[in-house]
């Protein structure tokens, strides 16, 4: 596979699907995206929407609307579709029982392509959209990724780097475990220029009074809804994290992102998906990385896990 001749599908062409394919066709990193939504209007005014921006952009890629056959040779199929998050939501996990039949009905399709493959899964919630996407489709599960928290991970970096000034891609803090409020972070492996983070907070008390462990992840499970109760979505980190996930695939990279992956027993959890560092390239999650964990942080993942764990008897699979 050529990132050239590589060809993305993103399926549903709401906020999400539409800015993750705008993402993907300005970062110039496949030859061809194809949108796909119910609303076949939508994902054609989208995809011409789009094609005029070609014009301007680097490098040109076929971006057009089309049906589930186009999956039958598609490297990557992204998921971004979902029932409507209602207003008064507080959880991503109320999108589980509205989105399981659009779920079901999309692999159902994709699968009936040909598709053979890797699934990207952004629906929420996604940690377990993404096993039961594993499940239907029976891919690999190495072929079967969830998008998981490395927008929570960049959410943290990007307030550290904020904090001291710095770019955030010099930030290396991993969020991990349910991209939702039980998720927790490795502030043990947490560094910033490669100095660990709690000399830097040491080394810079008066900057740092705002920064503790429990007020990076407050910041984290609070920084989508600061945006959705404005805006009704979020959608430019999700597609820019998205689409670093498929960039690592296409450009075989493998680029460590914490993504949601099925454990096999790694950190002590079995037949479970949920977010942790993972190299991700040409085949997928190619393998965890087990990044040392406090006690207490290894204690909070296995109650993520089990919370996850919890909901897989609702997917009647
Ligand atoms: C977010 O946190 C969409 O769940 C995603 O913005």
């Amino acid at each position: 596979m050529s990132f050239k001749t590589s060809k993305v599908v993103v399926v549903g062409a709401g906020n999400v699907g539409a800015n993750t394919a705008y993402s993907i066709i300005n970062q110039g990193i496949c030859g061809e995206v194809v949108l796909i939504d119910v609303n076949k209007e939508k994902a054609y005014a989208e995809a011409l929407d789009m094609q005029h921006a070609m014009y301007f952009l680097n490098r040109n890629i076929n971006i057009h609307a089309g049906d589930y056959g186009e999956c039958k040779d598609a490297d990557i199929v992204i998921i971004t579709a979902a029932a409507p998050m209602p207003k008064d939501s507080n959880s991503r996990l109320e999108m589980l029982a509205p989105s399981m039949n659009i779920i079901k009905s999309i692999v159902t399709s994709v699968m009936e392509s040909g598709f053979n493959g890797i699934f990207i899964v952004v629906s929420n919630p996604v940690d377990i959209m993404t096993y039961y996407v594993q499940k239907l489709s029976k891919l690999p599960a190495n072929h079967v990724i969830g998008s998981g928290t490395a927008l929570d991970t960049a959410r943290v970096c990007c307030k550290l780097a904020q904090t001291y000034d710095l770019d955030a891609k010099s930030v290396e803090a991993f969020v991990i475990g349910e991209h939702g409020d039980t998720e927790t972070m490795a502030w043990e492996s947490a560094t910033i220029g490669g100095k660990h983070l709690a000399d830097v907070l040491s080394d810079n008390s008066e900057r740092s009074s705002d920064i503790t462990k429990e007020k990076l992840l407050d910041w984290s499970k609070k920084s989508g809804w600061e945006i959705f109760t404005r805006k009704g979505n979020t959608c430019y980190g999700i597609a820019a994290s998205t689409t670093a996930i498929v960039k690592s695939i296409l450009f075989n990279e493998n680029r460590i992102l914490p993504v949601s992956v099925k454990l096999n027993g790694e950190y002590g959890i079995k037949d479970l998906y949920f977010s942790v560092p993972t190299i991700l390239n040409a085949d997928g999650a190619k393998e965890i990385v087990e990044i040392r964990l406090r006690d207490e942080e290894a204690k909070e993942l296995a109650h993520s896990a089990e919370v996850i764990r919890s909901f897989y008897k609702d997917l009647n699979i």
